[in-house]
């Protein structure tokens, strides 16, 4: 079996869109979940002509009957999903302190109950064919927390955990699990965040978008359960 449905969660985002484009170049089926109609018309405007896209905007990942309604609307499209590219997700920090409470509910819902839900509602799909690719986002913190990092690594770990336990559940499905952590991604927000650092310190986003083409592909079976450093260029 081929991986060539695909569905990109954060589509039109820094890391989701070099996804899009990288999958788009080897003529893959691409289901584009983006919040913004917006911004997902203008990345689906500058694919390859006759790439295959469904656009599906205005999807909240954090709602799981929405999440679920998108998987049904890719079946109903394409007929299958081989695989599920989640990049949403989102960083904050600051101390542990009564202040950190509601950072510590809002990254946990944005970057951990997200992945979740996509995984939650992709898997029948992926369970009922015996095959399927799962890569989601996490982050080095998510391994060890430096300090004012509490919520966004533990949020990260929690990624990291949940695609160690659908690894583990999924084997006898042929269903692979595997998260990218990623260095700092050269994207506007963090040039503009760090206008000193030195360009070549920060990961393109295509180099990490061609790593996850290879994790999506059916070549990939042998690794599952990997949360992976994406840290060179
Ligand atoms: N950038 C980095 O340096 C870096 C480093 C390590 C790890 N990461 C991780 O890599 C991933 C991608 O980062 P990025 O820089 O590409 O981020 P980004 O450009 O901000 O893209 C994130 C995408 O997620 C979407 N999103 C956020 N909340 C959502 C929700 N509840 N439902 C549906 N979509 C939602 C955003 O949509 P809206 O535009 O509508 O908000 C956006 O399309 C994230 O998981 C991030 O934590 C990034």
């Amino acid at each position: 079996m081929q991986s060539d449905v695909v569905v990109i969660t954060g589509a039109a985002g820094n890391l989701g869109s070099a996804v899009v484009k990288e999958l788009a170049a080897r003529g893959v089926r691409l289901v584009c979940l983006e919040r913004n109609a917006a911004t997902l018309d203008t990345l689906a405007a500058g694919l390859p002509a006759g790439t295959e896209v469904l656009k599906l905007p205005g999807v909240d990942l954090m709602d799981f009957d929405a999440c679920r309604n998108a998987i049904a609307a890719a079946e109903a499209r394409f007929g299958a999903i081989h695989a599920l590219v989640n990049t949403v997700g989102g960083f904050h920090m600051g101390p542990v302190g009564e202040s950190g409470l509601s950072e510590w509910d809002s990254l946990m819902a944005l970057n951990a109950r997200t992945a979740y839900s996509i995984s939650a509602a992709v898997l029948p799909a992926m369970q009922k064919a015996g095959y399927g690719r799962i890569v989601h986002v996490a982050a080095a913190p998510g391994l060890k927390a430096g300090a004012r990092q509490a919520a966004y690594a533990a949020s990260k770990a929690a990624v990291i955990r949940l695609t160690e336990a659908i690894a583990l559940e999924n084997r006898a499905h042929k269903i692979t699990a595997n998260c990218i952590l990623p260095g700092t991604i050269d994207t506007p927000q963090n040039r503009a965040a760090m206008p000193d650092a030195k360009p070549d310190s920060f990961v393109p986003a295509g180099s990490i978008a061609k790593l996850i083409a290879y994790l999506v592909s059916a070549e990939a079976g042998v690794v599952t359960g990997a949360a992976i450093h994406a840290t060179g260029s």
